[in-house]
């Protein structure tokens, strides 16, 4: 497997990664150089022609954002909104439903922070219900409670595919199959999945989904992406309007444009959506699925080593636990270890209560550490990780 992949290649074109050793992807991967020279270059004329000069000229590369990501989720470009992040996605969806009163939403127990906000927030404005569906043994959404949970006031079911911390993946096909027999509109943030592993709607049966640039997909920051079926996108009205979203036909009229466009903005970063169409473009030419068997062998290696370490705990749930690993340490306070880390050129993050805010708070997990690998990373930098680590403990 290891051999079908070119290393070299992927690292000749990753210049950060010359000089440390990156395993915070997790945060935001390390761009390849054909994505940050497309945002450079595009900067760049920008300030020597005019931003709306060169928008109008390269209008057929920054269209390629929406089909690159069509062709990533396997879906229709109209089906795609620009969005500035996850969260602006994920918002921009979920505050479209017309919830009532009584309503429920079905949600997962690795709902990220910013979701559980938004839903705490429409709970306690509007009176809707938020169940929290149990996780099974290995800590993935367990499919029968989900099922057992469905009734006719349930509006929503949200899904986190892979939190930020704990290397769950949870079933998202599944939890669709289901969604999808009762009928009920069902919304994956897949923002650490894109990039890290195939992702397809239909196989997922999702109606909407959210993602981030600047994670596994190493697009540039500033930048996320939004998809919405088709069928769903008719009735759902995004809450804000602006005349981009709805073009105005007259003073006192305006038409709401019928694809997933009616959730974006006219103004943003031309030059990081232009940016991040070429990294789906990369991201699709090394291939999602040799992406998530490499990164898979190098997380898989680093989890045995750590396991070895005395005072290390590993925190990963899930049956096939992905590139983010988790762990907390007897001898050292996380934060410390991460600095430590950082002085030696090898970043890591600590997961923050807001990755997972639900699981976390049942967990009562210590701190934990997050070594988050991708396809650039090695087995030489695993073992220069464990050395180091070994001798801060
Ligand atoms: C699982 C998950 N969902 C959503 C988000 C929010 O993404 P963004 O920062 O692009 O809004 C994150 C960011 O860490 C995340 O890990």
């Amino acid at each position: 497997m290891t051999t079908r992949f070119d290393i070299e290649r992927a690292r000749r074109e990753t210049r950060g990664c010359e000089d440390r050793i990156h395993f915070n992807n997790a945060g935001a991967s390390l761009p390849p150089i054909p994505v940050a020279d497309a945002l450079y270059d595009y900067l760049r004329e920008e300030e020597e022609q005019g931003g709306y000069e060169v928008m109008a000229r390269r209008a057929a590369e920054l269209d390629n954002f929406y089909t690159a990501a069509a062709r990533l989720l396997t879906c229709s470009a109209d089906e795609i909104a620009f969005a500035d992040s996850a969260t602006r996605a994920w918002n921009a969806a979920f505050y479209a439903f017309d919830f009532q009163p009584g309503d429920r939403i079905l949600a997962s127990s690795a709902e990220y922070g910013s979701s559980l906000v938004a839903l705490l927030h429409q709970a306690k404005r509007l009176g809707v219900e938020i169940s929290w569906v149990p996780d099974d043994p290995s800590g993935q959404i367990d499919i029968n409670s989900l099922e057992s949970q469905l009734d006719k006031r349930v509006k929503l079911i949200c899904l986190t595919q892979v939190p930020s911390g704990g290397g769950l993946v949870n079933p998202a096909a599944k939890v669709g199959k289901v969604a999808k027999a009762a009928g009920i509109p069902y919304l994956v943030d897949a923002c650490q999945a894109l990039g890290q592993m195939p992702v397809d709607v239909d196989q997922l049966c999702c109606d909407l989904l959210c993602g981030t640039g600047r994670k596994f997909l190493r697009g540039p920051r500033g930048t996320g992406l939004l998809y919405v079926r088709k069928t769903l996108l008719e009735q759902l009205e995004p809450n804000q309007l602006n005349h981009h979203a709805a073009p105005l036909l007259s003073a006192n009229n305006y038409q709401l444009r019928s694809d997933a466009k009616r959730f974006e903005c006219w103004e943003r970063s031309y030059a990081a959506q232009l940016a991040l169409g070429v990294a789906i473009d990369y991201a699709l030419a090394w291939g999602l699925g040799s992406i998530s068997e490499r990164v898979s062998f190098l997380a898989t290696t680093l989890r045995q080593k750590l396991a070895a370490i005395d005072g290390v705990t590993l925190a990963d749930q899930g049956l096939e636990p992905c590139a983010i690993v988790t762990f907390s340490c007897a001898q050292m306070p996380v934060d410390q270890l991460q600095q430590q880390l950082a002085l030696r050129q090898i970043n890591t993050s600590s997961v923050p209560f807001s990755a997972n805010p639900v699981s976390s708070e049942k967990l009562h997990h210590p701190a934990l550490l997050r070594a988050s690998l991708h396809y650039y990373n090695t087995v030489e930098e695993i073992e220069c990780f464990v050395t180091e680590l070994k001798l801060l403990l």
